[in-house]
């Protein structure tokens, strides 16, 4: 399977060690393309060319688009990051920021429907759900119907070095079950009822705006060319 890994963090730390027994434990052949911070685009501008021009006039197209194809063409989407005051870090939520324009009120892909996704955090203390959910929304309003999160509290062990047994166990374990998940996942043939009540609500509103419009927008004009909404 094809699997792209989004890092939100450089350092082969705690992360780093997740997603390596995450990754050696699934099984089959696969192919993994990586992204860390030095390849996520630098902080949206603000300019909005992706929602009204078109993504390729966004100034940072380019180290977002190598992204984003990689995602379109995995099977399998991972993102691991440690948490960073209660949130995702900032690398990840800058690419998110990037990728609003393919959520289902702007221009979805189809392709996204099929893909199954997977968050990895872990943090000092023990919650994690707040971090975990900046990605799972971004990919929920992509269209990505399943997604499994896993999150480790390391309860003040900060340092993979110097990382107990017990927690050296708890972090394989985890990851383990976790692989197991998703080691024989196929491309989704069918929305999940949540994706698929939002992608309902986005093309009652784009019906709704194209009445109004003397020429579609590009949003409006993507639903059209994929047969979601007529003229
Ligand atoms: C800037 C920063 C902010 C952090 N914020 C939190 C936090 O809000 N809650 C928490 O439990 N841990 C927090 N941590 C701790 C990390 O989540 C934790 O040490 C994690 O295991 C680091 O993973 P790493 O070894 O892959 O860097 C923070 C760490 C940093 C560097």
């Amino acid at each position: 399977m094809k699997i792209v890994m989004i890092n939100g963090t450089p350092i082969h730390g705690v992360t780093y060690h997740m997603k390596t027994l995450f990754l050696d434990q699934l099984k089959g052949d696969n192919q993994v393309i990586e992204f860390y911070p030095k390849d996520i685009p630098a902080f949206c501008v603000g300019c909005k060319n992706c929602f009204i021009n078109g993504e390729e006039k966004c100034p940072h197209y380019v180290s977002v688009n190598a992204i984003w194809i990689a995602m379109l063409e995995a099977d399998l989407l991972v993102f691991a990051y440690p948490v960073y005051a209660i949130r995702a870090p900032a690398s990840i939520k800058s690419l998110l920021d990037h990728l609003c324009v393919h959520w289902m009120v702007h221009r979805p892909e189809p392709k996204i429907f099929e893909k199954t996704a997977v968050i990895i955090t872990n943090s000092i203390g023990a919650p994690n759900g707040s971090a975990q959910k900046d990605v799972r929304t971004s990919l929920s309003w992509m269209g990505v119907s399943k997604i499994y999160t896993c999150g480790a509290g390391m309860m003040g062990d900060v340092f993979i070095d110097k990382m107990t047994e017990k927690h050296k166990e708890m972090l394989l374990r985890k990851m383990s079950k976790l692989a197991d998940k998703v080691s024989d996942i196929k491309p989704r043939r069918r929305k999940s009822l949540k994706v698929n009540l939002l992608f309902s609500m986005c093309k009652l509103q784009h019906k709704m705006v194209l009445k109004s419009e003397a020429q579609p927008s590009l949003d409006n004009q993507h639903y059209i060319d994929n047969g979601w909404i007529k003229r």
